[in-house]
């Protein structure tokens, strides 16, 4: 599968795209938030590599990048997904569950990523990946 994006964890989704465009990366998807999941987020790229950052938006509520708070090192900025492209979010997911993976999120759609459905699965030895299906125009 193609990878679409790393994703990192990060406090400040604004700071950390102003700190990216320094290193020559452009944004593709400006901040915003996604109030389903309670996190702010924004796409930035660099040649081939794509990177999202997630940040929590109300500190008050859980969200999938809480435990930031509480990493000891590096305490910001830590990358803990990869995200890949398939045809099928269903039959990947059945695929790779039978190959030790574990689905751990409702199949939900994407608000900053055009509204494309995506699931995350855990595996015990790489911990989290994220499924993307394939958009129409892809
Ligand atoms: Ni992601």
């Amino acid at each position: 599968m193609k990878v679409h994006h790393i994703g990192y964890a990060v406090k400040d989704v604004s700071a950390a795209v102003k700190a990216f465009k320094v290193l020559g990366w452009v944004v593709t998807a400006e901040p915003s938030d996604d109030v389903s999941r309670n996190i702010s987020i924004a796409f930035v790229s660099n040649g081939q590599y794509v990177v999202e950052f997630i940040a929590t938006l109300n500190p008050e509520h859980s969200s999938p990048v809480d435990f930031l708070s509480k990493a000891k090192f590096p305490g910001n900025g830590i990358p803990y997904h990869l995200c890949y492209e398939c045809n099928c979010l269903e039959q990947t997911v059945a695929e790779l569950e039978n190959t030790g993976y574990r689905q751990i999120t409702q199949v939900a759609p994407a608000p900053a990523i055009d509204d494309r459905n995506v699931v995350f699965l855990l595996n015990q030895h790489i911990g989290l990946i994220e499924l993307i299906e394939r958009g129409d125009n892809q």
